[in-house]
């Protein structure tokens, strides 16, 4: 397997790849909302600070991982030291996490498309229609099914190529629409300019542990980070890339385009609701109530909600693929099982698991598990439990076992790395002294045994 891996062709190639991939309903839809609890500006800081650091040393690390070993996350770490490969299983662990609740989210996604397309505009801008929709049981299951349905008849065909191409192109015209409709939020509406404030300006009364455990989990997320794939990306790499350039650009990127989806949701926030505690605190509804709110007092609104959310849905779909297409191909590569089989047990399984996501705002809405919703609580296990334990493995093995000068010869293959002295510091000491206590108090604090 490993001498036939294809490359990434031109040197523009891995950076749009691991951008494409990394960039989706984490930069439009989880971001907005946690900078929106969280404490706006000052998250906005807090995340600024842990990508160009941290985000940024971890990259690096996988991505130089993957293309010294050509081989993916499990491969990659039984092939450097056998004592470690549990560390990739680990990893690979979370996809499977995440694959079925990003689901119903997307599923969300294509319902509101739906609703635009059908110019039901003016009811979707109603307060309640949100939560209608999601406190109903058939509807939400639904559309998450056939959301995860299109992801799988894409994986099972193998046509991931034609869909990259599609959403290539509508990741410009994305982010210009992001960009259009922040302006017309903030050029237009009363209020607004408070939401810029509040996004902007960093208030660090608004500060707690809370905020840094909330942009840590984020980051990973959005950059894909702690699960294999930069690993699984980096070994498709050619030697005359420069991995640290490379990192900068997809870490910029991605975080313009969280940045802009939080100034296009949060200003408008502030126009429909005032800012009130409760508004900003909703999270994962944030952008489903305030954008067809938004919408609604445009002209053609109902086309204009269309075309965004057709555009979501495509960002949505390529990360999706690229997660089950994780899943699959670890599965293939366990059991000997066709591309065919595996995708379907992998169909099997994400129905299963992201049927409780559903109903966890309907049917099972009383039922918690320590104190959360199904949806939160896949969420919460993946980005603020599992991923900061890779990472932080990820770092020791990185620093005191493979030591930072393997990684550091790999990124020097082709010129000097400039940022080693930062990567060294971060990876050794600050690194993984940061990780252990953020991951103890996000998981003391799920379990109410301390509050930050
Ligand atoms: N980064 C993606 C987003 O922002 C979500 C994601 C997490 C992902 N892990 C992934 C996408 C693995 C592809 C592969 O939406």
């Amino acid at each position: 397997m490993s001498s036939q891996r294809s490359s990434f062709t031109g040197k523009i190639g891995f950076v749009l790849a691991a951008a494409g991939s990394a960039v989706g309903l984490g930069n439009i839809w989880r971001f907005p909302y946690l900078a929106a609890k969280y404490g706006g500006g000052i998250f906005l800081l807090t995340y600024l600070v842990l990508a160009i650091t941290f985000g940024f040393t971890l990259m690096i690390a996988e991505i130089a991982i993957g293309r010294k070993t050509k081989l993916s996350a499990i491969g990659a770490f039984k092939a450097l030291d056998k004592r470690f490969t549990f560390v990739g299983v680990l990893g690979a662990i979370i996809p499977i996490i995440i694959l079925p609740y990003y689901a119903v989210i997307g599923g969300w996604v294509m319902k509101y498309f739906a609703g635009f397309a059908s110019g039901a505009t003016e009811q979707m801008a109603d307060g309640n229609y949100f939560s209608n929709f999601i406190g109903s049981v058939g509807e939400p299951i639904f559309w998450f099914a056939l959301f995860i349905a299109i992801t799988a008849i894409v994986v099972f065909f193998g046509v991931e190529k034609g869909v990259e191409k599609v959403s290539k192109i509508m990741m410009p015209v994305l982010i210009a629409m992001i960009l259009f409709i922040a302006i017309y939020v903030i050029c237009t509406m009363d209020g607004a300019l408070d939401g810029v404030i509040y996004y902007l300006k960093p208030d660090f009364s608004n500060f707690s542990v809370m905020t840094v455990v909330a942009a840590m989990g984020q980051l990973f997320y959005s950059m894909s980070l702690a699960m294999g794939i930069m690993i699984t990306y980096g070994s498709y790499m050619k030697k005359d890339i420069s991995i640290e350039k490379s990192t900068r650009q997809i870490e910029w990127f991605d975080t313009g385009v969280a940045f802009l989806a939080g100034l296009m949701i949060i200003p408008a926030v502030f126009a429909f609701s005032g800012g009130d505690a409760a508004a900003l605190g909703q999270g994962p509804g944030l952008m489903f109530v305030t954008l067809p709110q938004v919408f609604n007092t445009m002209p053609a609104g109902s086309v204009i909600g269309a075309v965004f959310f057709i555009m979501v849905f495509f960002a949505a779909l390529s990360s999706s693929i690229s997660l089950m297409e994780t899943i699959v191909s670890i599965l293939m590569d366990k059991t000997k099982l066709n591309r065919r089989a595996s995708c379907l047990i992998v169909l099997g399984g994400a129905l299963l698991l992201g049927l409780p996501s559903s109903l966890g705002y309907s049917a099972w809405s009383s039922v918690k598990i320590i104190g959360m919703q199904f949806l939160d609580f896949f969420d919460f296990a993946s980005n603020s439990v599992l991923m900061p334990i890779v990472a932080l493995i990820t770092c020791i093995f990185v620093g005191y076992i493979l030591k930072p000068k393997a990684v550091i010869e790999e990124v020097e293959v082709n010129g000097k790395f400039k940022s080693k002295g930062l990567f060294t510091v971060m990876i050794r000491y600050v690194a993984p002294v940061f990780l252990l206590v953020i991951l103890t108090s996000s998981i003391l604090s799920a379990f109410g045994i301390i509050k930050i």
